[in-house]
């Protein structure tokens, strides 16, 4: 234990809001930190002028997680999730993704897709916990630096 460092810290409480443009940086910093293959600012603006389902968590008046959401007909997509890595663990990843799926079953969406890494078994464990299937493997989908990396398919069903 370190003086004056609480372990594990205490977390603010985690309210979700619609991502809007004044989000970017924040949002591109915790994707920055948090992923092996990051998106670019460019990449999360697009989503937003692309009018994707975009939402942040905000705890201790800060951004601290984003989910982003498409759904075409009734094809819904998970596109990209990420939380803080200070933040990873307390159920914020939990919170956003259910209401990304709330808001694709108000939509009509009958059925929701998402690609993962392979190794990436928080994430998996998350989406089997609300009911996400695996139906395949994408071999070497995600690039890696100088390596690739299969990507799991998952799939959930409303109807
Ligand atoms: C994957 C991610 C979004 C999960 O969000 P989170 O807030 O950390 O996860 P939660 O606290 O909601 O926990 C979700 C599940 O993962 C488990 N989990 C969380 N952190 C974990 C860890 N470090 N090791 C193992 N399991 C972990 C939790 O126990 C929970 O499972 P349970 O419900 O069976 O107990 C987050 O860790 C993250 O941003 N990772 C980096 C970016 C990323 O991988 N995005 C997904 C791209 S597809």
């Amino acid at each position: 234990m370190y003086p004056g460092i609480e372990f594990p810290p205490k977390r603010g409480e985690i309210n979700i809001r619609l991502m809007n443009s004044v989000d970017l940086d924040a949002v591109t910093a915790i994707e920055r930190d948090s992923s092996p293959s990051p998106w670019n600012r460019s990449l999360f603006a697009g989503c937003l002028s692309a009018s994707y389902f975009c939402l942040v968590a905000i705890a201790d008046n800060k951004v601290i997680a984003f989910g982003i959401s498409s759904l075409v007909i009734d094809e819904g997509t998970i596109v990209n999730i990420g939380v803080e890595v200070a933040y990873q663990g307390y159920g914020c990843g939990n919170k956003v993704l259910r209401r990304l799926l709330e808001n694709l079953a108000n939509e009509n969406a009958s059925k929701v897709y998402l690609e993962v890494r392979v190794s990436n078994q928080t994430a998996i464990r998350l989406y089997r916990r609300v009911g996400f299937t695996q139906t395949g493997v994408r071999k070497d989908y995600y690039s890696l630096g100088h390596t690739r990396e299969d990507a799991v398919l998952m799939e959930k069903k409303f109807l």
